[in-house]
């Protein structure tokens, strides 16, 4: 186990967040990180004394007893304990919502949404989440939920942790820093990060503006899929999962701890900046990950694999094989199947497809699809490429071609994802979106033989 350090700098009193861009790579590896020289004591966890007179504090991320390939626990040693606050009063949940969504009705219709529009001036992440679905239930640990945000103002004085799952936050727009009790992460469009539950952060804005997408997992936490035939490389590698040093800031004054909880959000006074996290040792923290940098396979003869080929991570169910909701990107990649409609066919699926585009265009959906929006495809609703795509598609001359600067991704899952009252009624929904299909008219001619050659 090596140990990472990073330094810190004394500035009016406050340690400030130094070295930003230090990381510890692997996923789900046993890291370990201290901030100050020596903090992490040796060869036990909670000794009687713990180095600089910190206080020793385990948090558990999975059951004591799930077996050790997937055990989840981090030891930290900080400046006071996570205890220390005020009793927790509820406060407005603004547009996050929660199990059961039983607001509206579900249909099957295919939906689409345009971007969220620019937050009032002084939003910051909490306040700026929007729940579009979701499914499952939150104090059964299953399902999940699907948020927008769009955030203007970086959270100074307030912290924020969800005991109601892991939070996987795709970036679309603006740099996102997130300082967390683990260390600080930073992401730009491309990149996504996961903060486990439990885990306090803060997120800031340093180009003024963050827009992304949420997926909030209420299950076992996401892992690496298998590789089955594949082999030993490909896909996602774990090396290129990056996990923060330790960094800690000590800063008194009247702050906030908002948590969200069964699906409300709750706030508790604190005195103290709870980022007060000097050196910690365990795999249960937040990791980072370039989505350019997944190995993509695909065929090199004709069809094309279904889109699980193209899974970054997976939250399984009980059910073998059956997720309780997978992360599948679709990336810039060579088209060179043969005699193949190669755009995504049409199809009706069990799975239940949530998808956002983080850039460029994406190629069932030449129109209409646009970054920063989203779409919703539930279980055996059909849906597949539109008239123009697909006309195009089936007149083209086959040669090998690049899918260039795009950047699309799914959040697929085992449940209906059903929408929120919000998602329903807000001008952000595309109610002309079926319209894109209509032109898919009958070409059907019995009197059709076979090309002879
Ligand atoms: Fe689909």
């Amino acid at each position: 186990m090596a140990v990472s350090s990073s330094s810190v700098h004394v500035q009016n009193g406050v340690h400030a967040f130094q070295d930003k861009n230090r990381y510890q790579s692997g996923f789900g590896n046993e890291f370990a990180s201290e901030a100050l020289p020596n903090a992490l004591p040796v060869g036990q966890n909670s000794p009687q004394r713990v180095p600089y007179n910190l206080y020793a504090e385990q948090v558990s991320g999975t059951a004591f007893t799930m077996p050790r390939g997937h055990n989840r626990r981090t030891w930290m040693y900080r400046i006071r304990p996570s205890v220390v606050h005020t009793p927790f009063v509820q406060i407005d949940n603004h547009l996050i919502r929660c199990t059961p969504f039983d607001e509206v009705p579900t249909s099957p219709n295919q939906l689409r949404w345009n971007p969220l529009p620019e937050p009032p001036a002084g939003t910051d992440f909490v306040n700026g989440i929007v729940t579009i679905g979701g499914n499952g239930d939150v104090t059964t640990h299953v399902g999940c939920a699907i948020h927008l945000y769009a955030a203007n103002a970086s959270m100074t004085d307030r912290f924020f942790y969800n005991a109601d799952g892991e939070m996987l936050i795709v970036a679309q727009k603006g740099r996102h820093i997130f300082k967390t009790e683990l260390g600080i992460l930073e992401i730009q469009p491309s990149e996504l990060c996961v903060i486990p539950r439990g885990i306090k952060f803060q997120v800031e804005v340093p180009d003024g503006e963050i827009r992304g997408y949420i997926c909030e997992n209420f299950g076992l936490t996401f892992r690496l899929p298998d590789l089955g035939p594949i082999g030993a490389n490909g896909l996602a590698y774990p090396r290129d999962f990056l996990t923060p040093v330790a960094a800690f800031e000590e800063r008194e004054g009247d702050f906030r701890v908002i948590a969200k909880f069964h699906g409300n959000l709750w706030e508790a006074k604190i005195d103290h900046s709870p980022l007060n996290v000097v050196a910690w040792h365990g795999n249960y923290a937040p990791y980072k990950y370039d989505l350019t940098k997944f190995q993509v396979i695909n065929t090199v003869s004709f069809d094309h694999p279904d889109p699980s080929i193209f899974t970054v991570l997976t939250a399984p169910s009980e059910i073998h094989g059956t997720a309780n909701v997978d992360f599948v990107i679709f990336p810039p990649r060579w088209m060179v199947a043969e005699h193949t409609f190669r755009p995504p066919w049409f199809h009706r699926n069990f799975m239940n497809e949530f998808m956002g585009l983080i850039y460029g265009v994406y190629d069932a959906k030449e129109e209409g699809f646009v970054p920063g929006g989203c779409s919703l495809h539930n279980c055996m609703s059909g849906h597949g490429p539109d008239t123009a795509t697909y006309t195009k598609a089936i007149n083209a001359d086959l040669k090998p071609h690049y899918i260039d600067a795009t950047l699309a991704f799914m959040f697929e899952t085992r449940f209906a994802i059903k929408p929120t009252k919000f998602a329903l009624e807000t001008g952000m929904l595309q109610r002309d979106y079926f319209e894109c299909w209509q032109g898919l008219r009958s070409t059907f001619d019995r009197t059709w033989k076979p090309e002879t050659h």
